[in-house]
């Protein structure tokens, strides 16, 4: 019984460890920060500012501050039902910089909640430059 239960923990091990292999690229503070504004940019079109920077929308700079992290990525992925407010993470996954980056569901929406985090404590100030490391790790992921 007892070999049988380590036998099967280096099984799941290995699987663990070939999943996290095939798993998509890992992204710096600063390529997250990039990708994140750029997500903020290019969603649903025209990006989430089309409404969320015109008055009386929620400033998400404000939101973030308000919400937790995962109550903001809940309203990101299921919408606020009743307001033009609809499900934004199918959208999300249909811009091409986050195709090209093989990034994740998970991994687009912290970008995007880190980035506006970030934009809410100061951290952040004007436009992201894009960091040349992106680049290359875009070339390699497909
Ligand atoms: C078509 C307009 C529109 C677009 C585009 C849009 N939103 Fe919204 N969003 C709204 C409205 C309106 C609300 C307020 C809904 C309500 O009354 O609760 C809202 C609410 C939210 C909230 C909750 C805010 C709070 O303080 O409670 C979050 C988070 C949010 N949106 C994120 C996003 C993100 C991220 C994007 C881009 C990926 C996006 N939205 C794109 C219209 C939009």
């Amino acid at each position: 019984m007892k070999f049988r239960q380590i036998a099967l923990g280096v099984a799941l091990a290995a699987t663990m460890g070939m999943s996290s292999l095939a798993s998509a690229t890992e992204f710096t503070q600063d390529e997250k920060l990039w990708l994140g504004m750029k997500i903020y940019e290019r969603a649903a079109g025209r990006g989430c500012g089309t409404c969320h920077d015109v008055k009386p929308f929620p400033d998400l700079t404000e939101s973030v501050k308000k919400l937790s992290k995962d109550e903001f990525i809940k309203v990101v992925k299921e919408g606020r039902a009743g307001t033009i407010m609809t499900p934004m993470a199918p959208q999300i996954m249909k811009i091409g910089l986050v195709e090209k980056a093989c990034m994740t569901e998970e991994q687009a929406l912290d970008a995007l909640h880190g980035y506006l985090l970030a934009l809410a404590n100061g951290e952040v100030k004007g436009k992201v430059k894009k960091p040349k490391s992106l680049k290359e790790k875009m070339k390699g992921c497909q």
